[in-house]
């Protein structure tokens, strides 16, 4: 007996020590954790434990039968994070480069089935060479049988992903059907073919950095959700983001006691937009003095940045908040920013949280650019997610709600549940100066005329009460009171149940 508990705590000390000292003191190095240490800092104290530490790869080729360590490469488990549970992988780079074996692909996947059957988040944190290339297709069968999963998983269990360090190759293909993907600075990048490659095929020339790193990927790509200076900063919001997120499509999301009045009234929001309908304005501002505590947790700040999406919580409750920004293209929908909303609100939809739309629209952006980038395809996406979304749906116009956005942006027509405007919302086919251009073309040469035109025009039309007399505005509301008619509006919707009809699925213009 005691000879077998001596040969357990060998076993677990060789496991602990991955690829050995110096490969670890390699990585820290490079200014990035290892594998353990990183799970140890996202799970809650002593929470985790730990599955497969013994499993080991079965190659022989290439002298491969006389390098073995104990868990192959990942660490795999479950834990808690604030007390609840998550399934968590993570990518030893200290053992083969944290390259994926068929054990290593073997271990992802139980993780991945337990975590479906329990109903419980797998956060996945990547940092690898790709496919084990020892192994040749029995690896490439392994990252296959995880894709899979990663597609059966999607909208039953929330799947993110954090990648800390190499993830290039087919490799990028499972964080990329993952809920959400954080990237660590200087440390980390994804790309589908990396520098070498690109410079033989293209003849262009860029770093590793420029071609796949987090700025990449959170400013110009959006293929990433957040980008952080470190891991522990990556891993504590990761953390945080967590409380926003049930565990799965069958649970609500998570609700925290809260000091916040609903009531509580802004009346700075009263002055928020300006006089001129063409000056701008922060949105952010509306958002951040509605929601619990001024606690906004924004998702790609830093793409996209005409639309604002994010969680908040409303009462204690979690919602998920889009909203135009008149500081950025006037806030007008391009093919970047439908993607971006479409995507988070059928996260949303399918994981039970409440939609709370917040809209400043002129319309569409217009443009060879955007018809030759397929607006008319990637605008419908995001009139598809709201139309498909059955959680509840709460709407505020605070200004222009303009043609076929205004239709988009979660409108009564699109199944909205609770649509608001503020006094100074516009709700027409498009703006006083464009319809009078259009309807009075024959007096475009006298000035004075068109000017009374347009007043008429925006006396009958720029405001929230055509709309209002038709009921697709249940209300018009003062600035100040928006906080507390959301938080009602949420409260009635509480227990809304809505169902679409039975198909296979839907076809998303994708
Ligand atoms: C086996 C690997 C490996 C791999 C790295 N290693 N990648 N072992 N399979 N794919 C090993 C190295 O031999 C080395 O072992 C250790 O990991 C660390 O690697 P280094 O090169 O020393 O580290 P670094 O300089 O940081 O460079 C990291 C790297 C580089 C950029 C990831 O290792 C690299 O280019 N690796 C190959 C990447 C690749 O081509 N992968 C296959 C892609 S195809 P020692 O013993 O020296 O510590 C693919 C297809 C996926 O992934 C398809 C899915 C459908």
């Amino acid at each position: 007996m005691h000879d077998i508990i001596r040969q357990l705590e060998d076993k677990r000390e060789k496991a602990r020590l991955g690829g050995g000292r110096k490969r670890v003191d390699s990585q820290h190095a490079k200014g990035k954790l290892t594998a353990r240490e990183r799970i140890e800092l996202l799970l809650d104290n002593d929470s985790f434990e730990e599955w497969d530490m013994f499993k080991e790869h079965r190659c022989t080729d290439f002298g491969m039968a006389e390098e073995k360590v104990p868990g192959d490469g990942v660490v795999i488990g479950y834990g808690t994070i604030n007390g609840r549970l998550v399934f968590v992988f993570s990518q030893d780079f200290t053992v083969f480069g944290g390259s994926l074996s068929e054990t290593q692909a073997e271990k992802i996947c139980k993780v991945m089935d337990q975590a479906m059957k329990v109903g419980a988040p797998v956060i996945g944190l990547n940092d690898s060479g790709g496919a084990r290339i020892q192994e040749g297709v029995a690896s490439l069968g392994g990252y296959a049988d995880v894709f899979q999963r990663n597609v059966m998983a999607s909208g039953v269990v929330p799947q993110i992903s954090l990648i800390m360090g190499p993830c290039a190759g087919g490799a990028v293909y499972s964080p990329a059907m993952t809920d959400f993907i954080f990237m660590v600075k200087d440390s980390s990048y994804m790309f589908v073919t990396g520098p070498e490659v690109v410079k033989t095929v293209t003849h262009e020339e860029v770093t590793a950095e420029e071609l796949g790193g987090a700025v990449t990927h959170t400013n110009k790509s959006g293929v990433a959700d957040l980008a952080f200076e470190n891991d522990v900063e990556a891993l504590m919001v990761m953390r945080r983001m967590m409380s926003f997120i049930p565990a799965s499509n069958r649970e609500k999301p998570p609700v925290v006691p809260c000091d916040d009045p609903a009531e509580r009234l802004e009346m700075s929001l009263d002055t928020l937009v300006p006089d001129n309908t063409n000056q701008p304005y922060d949105m952010k501002e509306l958002i951040v003095k509605m929601v619990d505590d001024c606690d906004f947790f924004e998702l790609q700040p830093d793409y996209a940045k005409n639309i604002i999406i994010g969680f908040g919580r409303m009462q204690g409750s979690p919602v998920g908040i889009v909203a135009n920004q008149p500081l950025v293209l006037a806030g007008c929908l391009d093919i970047k920013s439908s993607i971006k909303a479409a995507r988070f609100v059928r996260f949303c939809d399918a994981f039970n949280i409440p939609v709370v739309t917040l809209v400043d629209v002129p319309g569409f952006m217009p443009g060879t650019a955007q018809e030759y980038g397929g607006i008319i395809k990637h605008g419908a996406k995001l009139l598809y997610a709201y139309a498909e979304c059955t959680v509840p749906k709460v709407t505020v116009i605070t200004r222009k709600a303009y043609g076929g956005a205004y239709d988009v942006m979660s409108s009564k027509h699109l199944r909205g549940d609770v649509n608001l405007a503020w006094p100074s919302a516009e709700i027409a086919v498009m703006g006083p100066k464009g319809a009078v251009e259009i309807i009075f073309r024959e007096e475009k040469n006298q000035p004075e005329k068109i000017a009374e035109r347009e007043a008429e025009y925006k006396a009958k039309f720029a405001n929230p009460f055509v709309a209002g007399a038709r009921g697709f505005i249940d209300d018009v509301i003062m600035p100040h009171e928006t906080r507390k008619r959301v938080c009602r509006s949420l409260a009635m919707l509480k227990d809304k149940e809505l169902e679409n009809p039975w198909r296979k699925h839907g076809n998303i213009p994708l």
